[in-house]
Parts: structure tokens; sequence; C-alpha cells
């Protein structure tokens, strides 16, 4: 079976052709990254302006060589994320399920990111998934395909938002989490001690505005530039700490031992870093999004929506947009 998905819900346009559950027929993502710098974060009018733009030259060039008639599903990002931008990808894939005459699938974003790490594979193992990324924290215990048990999220902002909050405090370019990020790699992350929210809280909620309220007061105090690789490695530490801490807290309280990271903080080296040895303490396997699909992008969205068809389902052309996480309309 073959899907082309469509993904706008932030600022990349995104597109992607996929066969089966890993034959990736062709991928392309548009990063509208360099247009929003300017502003210092994404402004959805634009957003979603640049996406009428750029949409239909992305989807031309991944329907290269395909057949519209080769498709069996047209697959969009319906929600979460910004309403304006969501619409524009969600008006073009159901344009072209009628135009081929194939099914509609309104795929959420969310769970394109969670399962992601198992990219190219039919079965989605019993395991405790974190998505991490500029809107969201949410920590799930998985039970397979369709079953998501929320056990918990960000009380305030996600972890994405800190990193790039942060950044923009620091004066560093957005997107910010990628810059602290390399900078962090020559820092000291013991130099400073920043809060670790809600780490004793005893549950699976986070809370990341404590951190970044914290970073504020000590950059209004003043900092030398040689400083930010320490400053950076310090915030990185902060934030790491606890979403491992209670990730793998969680997989061992809900007798998992497969813990995935997905969505764009999971790209992080220091995360992956401190995943990968608390797996090894725990005895349990972390699994990560492949290079490429751990920031936004279509093949997840193609991937989510190819085991959606294969268990059956699809959606009217009348299917709204959800720009809110709501979980209740999160499992299949
Ligand atoms: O999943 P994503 O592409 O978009 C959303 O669904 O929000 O995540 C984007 C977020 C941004 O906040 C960005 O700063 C962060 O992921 N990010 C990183 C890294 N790469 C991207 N954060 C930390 N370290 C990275 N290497
Ligand atoms: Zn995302």
């Amino acid at each position: 079976m073959t899907v082309l998905a469509i993904e706008t819900s932030c600022d990349e346009t995104a597109a992607a052709v996929l066969r089966g559950y890993g034959d990736v027929v062709a991928h392309e993502v548009f990063s509208q990254a360099r247009i929003h710098a300017a502003f210092g974060g994404v402004v959805p009018e634009v957003a979603s302006r640049n996406h009428l733009e750029s949409l239909p030259h992305v989807i031309g060039r991944v329907l290269e060589g395909v057949r519209i008639g080769d498709l069996d599903a047209v697959a969009a990002t319906a929600g979460p994320g910004l309403a304006t931008a969501l619409l524009v990808g969600v008006a073009a894939a159901k344009g072209l399920a009628i135009g081929a005459g194939r099914p509609f699938l309104a795929v959420n974003h969310i769970e394109g990111h969670l399962l992601s790490p198992f990219f190219g594979e039919e079965q989605i193992p019993p395991h405790v998934a974190l998505v991490a990324s500029g809107g969201h924290t949410l920590l799930f215990d998985v039970e397979g395909f369709g079953c998501y048990r929320l056990l918990g999220r960000t009380q305030d902002d996600a972890a994405g938002e800190a990193f790039d909050k942060v950044a923009k405090l620091l004066g560093l370019p957005y997107p910010g989490g990628a810059e602290i990020d390399r900078l962090a790699r020559s820092g000291d992350p013991a130099r400073f001690r920043f809060p670790r929210g809600m780490r004793a809280s005893g549950d699976s909620q986070f809370s990341f505005s404590g951190l970044k309220t914290s970073l504020r007061v000590f950059v209004e105090r003043g900092f030398a530039a040689a400083d930010l690789p320490d400053i950076c490695a310090s915030f990185q530490a902060a934030v790491v700490e606890v979403l491992v801490e209670k990730t793998f807290r969680a997989a061992l309280a809900c007798g998992r031992n497969i813990v995935s990271i997905s969505g764009g903080v999971g790209a992080n080296s220091c995360l992956r870093a401190a995943a990968e040895d608390a797996a090894r303490r725990q005895g349990a396997t972390a699994r990560f999004a492949p290079p490429g699909l751990q920031t936004d992008n279509a093949l997840m969205i193609a991937y989510a929506a190819m085991h959606h068809l294969k268990a059956g389902h699809s959606h009217p052309l009348d299917t709204d947009i959800r720009p809110n996480f709501d979980v209740d309309g999160f499992s299949a």
C-alpha cells in the first residue's frame, strides 16, 4: 500500500510518499525557520501563507514518478498545531483524496512523533513514550498502535519551548534547541546549578517555566560570552535530567522495558546519551526516531497513516482540524 502524507502543523512544509511501513518513495521538508527567525519565533499567519506558497511545489516533487492512481490514501496532519497552518495541509490532502478517489486520513501530529522511533516496523511494541517537542511534553504508556494512556504532561512550557526561549534570552538564533545543543558540547554541565522543575513530585508531570525564569534572572545579572557553553550545558542538563529520570521511572512503574523518545527535543545529543545510559542501568532499550525524523516531517505522518490504513480506518471529508491536543481524540 502507498500513502501520500502532508504535514503543515507549524513552520515545516512537508510531504512524503511511503510504500508499506518503511519503503520511502519520496520525502521533502521545506523549513521556514529562516523566514521566522527574523521575528524570533513562528508567526502563524506568516507560516500559513508560506505553506500555501510552498506546498504545491513540495507535493509536486514527492509525486514525481508516482501516479496518483497508485496512492491508496492521502493523509494530512489535522492537529495539534497552528489552526491556519493545519488548514492548508488538510485542504490540500482532501483535494488530492477526492482527485485520486481514495480515502482521506486525518493524522494526529503527536501520534506521528510517538510512532516515529519504530519507523519501518509493522508492530509497535509495548513501551513508555516521551514526546518532547516545541509545543508538547507528553509521557504515555503505550500498549501498541492506537492504545496510548497519558501518564503526564508539562504543566506550563514544553521542553522545546524552554530551549527556544532560553536561546532567545542568550541572544542565540531561532530555533534555539539545536544551537544550545551545539554550544553545550564544549561546556561544563556542572558549572551552574539551575532548578530541576517538579523533580521530586513523585508523578509523571513536568514543569519548565521555573527553569526559564531562573535563566532570565541569571542573564539579567549579566554574563560573559565565554561562559555561553557552560550556561547552555548547565541549562540543558537541568532539562535532560528531569525528562530522563521521570521517563525511566514511569517505565519501571508500568513494567515496560522499552522507552521511546521522539519530537524535536529527541534530537538533543545530551538527552540521547543520558537515555542510553539510563536504559543500560535499567536493563531497558531506548528507541529514538531515525535521523531527519525527529523534528517535524511528513514521513512520520505517512507511517502513522499506514498503521491507520492497515487497521481499516479512514476519515470523512468534513473532518475538521483539531488545533489543541486532546487526549480523547488521540487514540484511534
Ligand atoms: O517536533 P518539532 O520539530 O516541532 C513541534 O512539533 O513542536 O520540535 C521542535 C522543537 C523546537 O523547540 C526546537 O528548538 C527543538 O525541537 N529542538 C531541539 C533540538 N533540535 C530541535 N531541542 C534540543 N536539542 C536539539 N538538538
Ligand atoms: Zn512536532
